[in-house]
């Protein structure tokens, strides 16, 4: 069975930027599962579907192919053939994913969807739910916490990055407002897996975090040194 490492946590909580180093280092393929809830939002906003309709939402999500790729160490995915790229981090899919994301029937797909991923490979997921709910039986679970101004002060630089324009404040109120929608919501809500490791991330370097994460991993997964001659 291949190796998962689940990194759960809030937006902005810097796990992308972890769980790729992470990913890098020890050769496991970097899985964005908010990504995939993004996507059938995008398609949904497409398709004219009311995010608010549990029912049109999981009529589209039953109908909705999604198909994946790897590429640069990551899994990239497309949905009805065509692959999203930066449409699905605009600011009208954060503020509708919550939502979807909220429909049992988005949740139980998207979980059998990441799950059929882990025969791709060895997988480090970044989620909400990741060490709770879709890969409860992995040794290696992380929640990653940030105090909630720095979360939205480093969105808010990564959207400049992106050419995407919102002041900070706006990045601050859409990014509470999916954390308490997120760890409210009955199915899956985001929250500390049992036996999580706990980091808060807002005065620590990323070295120091993937530091923290390299000593709680099992000793067998991480690459043996080689002896200098
Ligand atoms: O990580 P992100 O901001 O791209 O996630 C977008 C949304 O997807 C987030 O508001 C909640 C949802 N999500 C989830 O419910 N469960 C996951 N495992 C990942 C994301």
């Amino acid at each position: 069975m291949n190796r998962v490492i689940a990194i759960d946590g809030p937006s902005g909580a810097g796990k992308s930027t972890v769980a790729r180093a992470i990913g890098r280092a020890l050769g496991f393929l970097h899985v964005d599962s908010g990504a995939l809830y993004r996507i059938v939002t995008w398609q949904a906003l497409r398709y004219g579907v009311d995010c608010g309709d549990e029912t049109a939402v999981s009529a589209l999500v039953e109908r909705l192919k999604v198909t994946w790729r790897v590429c640069d160490g990551g899994v990239v995915c497309a949905s009805d053939g065509e692959e999203p790229g930066e449409a699905i981090r605009q600011p009208e899919i954060n503020a509708h994913v919550s939502p979807v994301s909220k429909v049992p029937a988005v949740r139980a797909r998207v979980t059998a969807w990441l799950r059929e991923m882990r025969q791709l490979g060895h997988l480090v997921v970044e989620g909400r739910d990741i060490g709770s709910v879709v890969f409860p039986d992995t040794p290696a679970r992380f929640y990653l916490d940030a105090d909630p101004e720095e979360r939205a002060r480093r969105r808010h630089l990564e959207e400049i990055g992106k050419g995407i324009s919102q002041s900070r404040d706006a990045v601050l109120a859409s990014l509470l407002k999916r954390d308490r929608i997120d760890s409210t919501r009955v199915n899956a809500p985001l929250r500390v897996a049992d036996g999580a490791c706990v980091i808060d991330s807002t005065a620590i370097p990323v070295e120091e975090v993937l530091r923290i994460m390299r000593d709680r991993l099992p000793p067998e997964w991480l690459p043996s040194l080689t002896p200098q001659p």
